[in-house]
């Protein structure tokens, strides 16, 4: 992995992926690619930025090799909550650009990261410990976009020989950029809300337990993933990946650790409350330690710590700055 192109690189997982790659490889090696304009200018100014549809597979190629990219971080697609407000057009996307990147891959030799998620599970697939070979039978069309596209990844690396890879990655949690519509946003918002405002009103039960992940561990995955030894991946293009599970009541418990006035409560979104609901509970991830050793270093304690600290920092706004009680 030396030359990187990213798609969706304005996105939540895009920007830190970016920053981080840039930081490691050189900030002209790393093409960032977007289907909108830049609106900070990070990834514009700081190095080379193209701003197209991913599906316009020319544009794509053209991009690649004039850049010489041999791995590309395939990170566009429509989310769980706004895909199932816009199915068809999350069909288009999750899978037109899936289709599209896998094709140029094919034809330039480049090494492809696609993002699964827990999403790719469904109602009937074990919710505690769910193991990584497993029933998946998803009933939201993000779901349903996210288990054909661990099968498309598998397909081509089979038939064509793509390096392929990807992890089923949980709600992920973040303070660069805000989620871009999905089921586990309130893991991130309820971080600003209580900064700024010492209260949340939550759009999921407070008893819905679902798997997380801070944002420095989810980068570390996919960068450890692409480096792995190829020889020792059985699993590619789906590995169960987690770092700590909670409802939101447990997330508010440890916000008053250090906001000890901070409320929550609760005006439940039916559509997101299904999602969730019909997401396991927590995964197990042994396949992802053994074949490519795989070890989260974020807890919920400590991404709460450090979510509250840069924000509180940061916000101009926030009036809730927290206090160390350890
Ligand atoms: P996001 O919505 O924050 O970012 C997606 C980016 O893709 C946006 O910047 C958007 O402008 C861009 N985009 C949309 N349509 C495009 C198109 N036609 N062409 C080019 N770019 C386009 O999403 P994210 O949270 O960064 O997610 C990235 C990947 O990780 C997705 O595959 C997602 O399913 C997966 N994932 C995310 C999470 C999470 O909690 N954020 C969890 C599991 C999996
Ligand atoms: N965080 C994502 C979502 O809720 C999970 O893939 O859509």
């Amino acid at each position: 992995m030396e030359r990187i192109l990213i798609t969706g690189a304005l996105g939540q997982l895009g920007s830190e992926i970016a920053a981080f790659l840039r930081g490691e490889y050189g900030a002209r090696e790393v093409v960032c690619t977007d289907i909108r304009d830049d609106p900070s200018g990070d990834r514009a100014e700081s190095g080379p930025f193209y701003r197209f549809d991913v599906r316009d597979g020319e544009r794509l190629a053209e991009v690649v090799r004039r850049h010489r990219i041999d791995t590309v971080y395939h990170l566009a697609a429509l989310l769980s909550a706004t895909a199932e407000a816009r199915p068809t057009e999350a069909w288009d996307l999750n899978m037109g650009g899936l289709a599209t990147v896998l094709e140029v891959a094919r034809e330039t030799g480049c090494a492809v990261f696609t993002p699964s998620s827990i999403g790719s599970f469904g109602p009937n697939t074990p919710k505690d410990w769910t193991p990584q070979d497993t029933l998946q039978r998803p009933t939201s069309m993000y779901g349903v976009t996210k288990v054909a596209g661990e099968l498309l990844c598998d397909y081509y690396f089979h038939r064509f020989g793509v390096d392929t890879r990807g992890l089923r990655y949980p709600g992920l949690i973040s303070n660069r950029t805000l989620p871009g519509g999905g089921t586990t946003d309130y893991a991130v918002d309820i971080f600003y809300e209580a900064v700024r405002h010492g209260r949340y009103t939550c759009f999921l039960k407070g008893d819905t337990y679902l798997d997380m992940m801070y944002m420095p561990d989810a980068v570390k995955a996919a960068v450890e993933l692409m480096d792995a030894d190829p020889g020792r991946l059985r699993h590619r293009n789906a590995f169960n990946v987690t770092a700590m599970s909670f409802c939101p009541e447990d997330l508010a418990a440890y916000i008053r650790r250090y906001i000890p006035a901070f409320e929550i409560d609760y005006h439940v979104d039916p559509v997101r409350q299904a999602i969730a609901h019909s997401w396991p509970n927590n995964m197990e991830d042994y396949a992802a330690r053994v074949e490519w050793g795989w070890n989260p270093e974020y807890d919920l304690d400590r991404m709460t710590r450090d979510m509250l600290t840069v924000l509180s920092a940061r916000l101009e706004d926030a009036h809730y700055v927290w206090h160390d009680a350890g």
